[in-house]
């Protein structure tokens, strides 16, 4: 697929058809999103597919007061765990704005989805979710950090593909000469 149809293609997808995803693309989609950037290349991160019946149980994790409520019908998440011990290890106390993990965190996503939409699967980043019960779903230990889910899937036939409502333009970008 052409990049910028790729780019144009990804949108959140949050109904999702019965049809099972393989263990080996969600093992593909994290080795590509694996080679995402980050600062130092620390690479802070792990990452959890959980499939089929295993991603029913989990959706609770993700519907922290009520929200996101159509994970129920979500055939697979990709959890990503921050992994704390990397980060600290490589950027350490030399700059002063040494916390780039959310940065790195979001590009791992970033890369993550898109990925995921060449290998013909949908997604949808997860911002709401209780890290508290995916520690004890994965069995990592408490205190343990998850920024970010991934809901993967096959989009239910006749998911509307959305124009992306996006700012104009020429609002959020200036040519400096
Ligand atoms: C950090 C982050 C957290 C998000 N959290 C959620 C979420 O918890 N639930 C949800 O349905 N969508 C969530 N989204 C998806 C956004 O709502 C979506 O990306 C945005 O509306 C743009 O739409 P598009 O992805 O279809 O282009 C999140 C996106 C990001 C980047």
């Amino acid at each position: 697929m052409d990049l910028k149809q790729l780019y144009l293609k990804r949108q959140s997808t949050r109904k999702y058809s019965d049809r099972p995803v393989d263990d080996g693309l969600l093992r593909e989609v994290c080795a590509l999103a694996a080679l995402a950037p980050s600062a130092k290349d620390s690479q802070p991160w792990k990452m959890f597919a959980v499939n089929g019946a295993k991603a029913r149980e989990f959706a609770p994790c993700v519907q922290l007061g009520g929200a996101n409520k159509w994970t129920d019908g979500c055939p697979a998440f990709i959890v990503i765990e921050l992994d704390r011990e990397k980060s600290d290890e490589k950027i350490g106390e030399r700059f002063s704005h040494g916390d780039f993990s959310g940065n790195d965190i979001g590009l791992l996503a970033a890369h993550m989805v898109l990925a995921a939409e060449w290998l013909g699967l949908q997604t949808c980043i997860l911002g709401i979710r209780d890290e508290e019960m995916i520690a004890r779903f994965l069995g990592e230990p408490e205190g343990s950090r998850f920024p970010l889910v991934i809901a993967a899937g096959y989009a239910e036939e006749g998911y509307p593909v959305r124009e992306k409502d996006r700012k104009p333009f020429d609002e959020i970008f200036r040519s400096i000469k």
